[in-house]
């Protein structure tokens, strides 16, 4: 018993004079003092061979003994965490640059379809938008694409099981018809949005990209008035001397149709394989609404006339910015988009 309070004193002895000094020694303090099998627990496992009548007393030497080596444990871990802090804080160079924040960028896609907007705002064409899962009616059948007709094989799409009537859009053209049965008189809208073709996905082509369709309707609306306006929009976007063609086309919801061509802006008109060497690009679709289609919605046809176009926004994307696979656009591969980050 005795030697025991001789070794209690020297330990005591040992902890007032040994100075702990970093994380190491408190650590090393800890695990030879409070340890599960350090000194305290074993001088504790002591007290059974202690005599009884000296239990009080050893028990005493011992509870001070322990609040003592604790209180040390509590007092170096205090000093030396707010040494650790000081210095962290000392190291600090706040005179060098900060790290840059990593700023998203416009993807190409919302680029170009922010362009056409605006130039369309600027001519008084308010932007609309609507589903992308369709029924049948506002995708095919009001725009004078009724069941079984054959220019529906140009625009398969995917079905919706449960709901046999409907599907994903195969072009902005619903938005056209929804925003004619509101019955509000002129329209004059552009229709911007994603859209679906079952389509085998290749560098050309995918199962999804993107449209900006243009819609006019008011009294005495001309075939005139949708050359003028569609000149004034690729003069903006291609520059002035941009030139322009018409071809006839066919489209069931306009009559009479066109095509609208611009000429090549990659070889200007000399031939190259974006132009299939014809020195011309095809761009958009357009034409007069078919007086059926505007019936369709409740429109007097004789009364009222309107121009209709449509443009996919990844050709002039691709082209604009020299790429040359349409999957890139949605790949989401950062290294692609980052190079965005000043584009305009
Ligand atoms: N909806 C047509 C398509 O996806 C494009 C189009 C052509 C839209 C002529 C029009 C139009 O509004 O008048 O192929």
């Amino acid at each position: 018993m005795d030697q025991l309070l001789q070794q209690i004193l020297d330990y005591k002895r040992e902890i007032e004079e040994t100075p702990v000094n970093g994380i190491d020694s408190l650590e090393a303090y800890r695990i030879r003092f409070l340890g599960t099998k350090g000194i305290l627990k074993n001088l504790f496992t002591e007290m059974k061979n202690v005599p009884s009548e000296r239990k009080k007393e050893f028990g005493q030497v011992l509870n001070e003994f322990k609040q003592l080596a604790e209180d040390k444990y509590d007092y170096w871990k205090k000093e030396i965490g707010s040494k650790t802090e000081e210095s962290t804080a000392d190291q600090v160079d706040t005179t060098l640059p900060g790290d840059l924040l990593a700023i998203g960028s416009r993807h190409p896609i919302s680029l170009m379809k922010n362009k056409i907007i605006k130039i369309f705002e600027r001519l008084g064409f308010s932007v609309a938008e609507g589903p992308e899962i369709e029924d049948d009616w506002h995708n095919f059948t009001a725009l004078n694409l009724p069941e079984h007709h054959p220019a529906r094989d140009m625009q398969d799409t995917f079905y919706i099981h449960q709901r046999p009537d409907w599907l994903l859009r195969t072009h902005t053209s619903n938005v056209q018809i929804r925003e004619m049965e509101k019955g509000k008189l002129p329209i004059r809208i552009i229709c911007p949005g994603r859209v679906y073709r079952n389509e085998t996905i290749s560098a050309r082509s995918h199962c999804f990209f993107h449209q900006v369709e243009g819609l006019y309707i008011d009294e005495n609306v001309s075939f005139a008035d949708l050359k003028q306006t569609l000149y004034f929009f690729v003069q903006e976007m291609y520059g002035k001397n941009i030139r322009i063609r018409f071809r006839p086309s066919y489209f069931p919801f306009t009559e009479p149709s066109a095509e609208m061509d611009i000429n090549c802006q990659l070889c200007n008109g000399t031939g190259c394989t974006v132009c299939k060497h014809s020195g011309w690009v095809e761009i958009l679709g357009c034409g007069m609404i078919h007086p059926a289609v505007l019936e369709n919605c409740g429109i007097d046809s004789n009364h009222f006339t309107g121009f209709a176009f449509g443009m996919g926004i990844e050709r002039p994307a691709l082209l604009k910015y020299g790429i040359n696979d349409i999957r890139l656009f949605s790949e989401n591969d950062v290294r692609f988009l980052r190079q965005f980050i000043a584009a305009t």
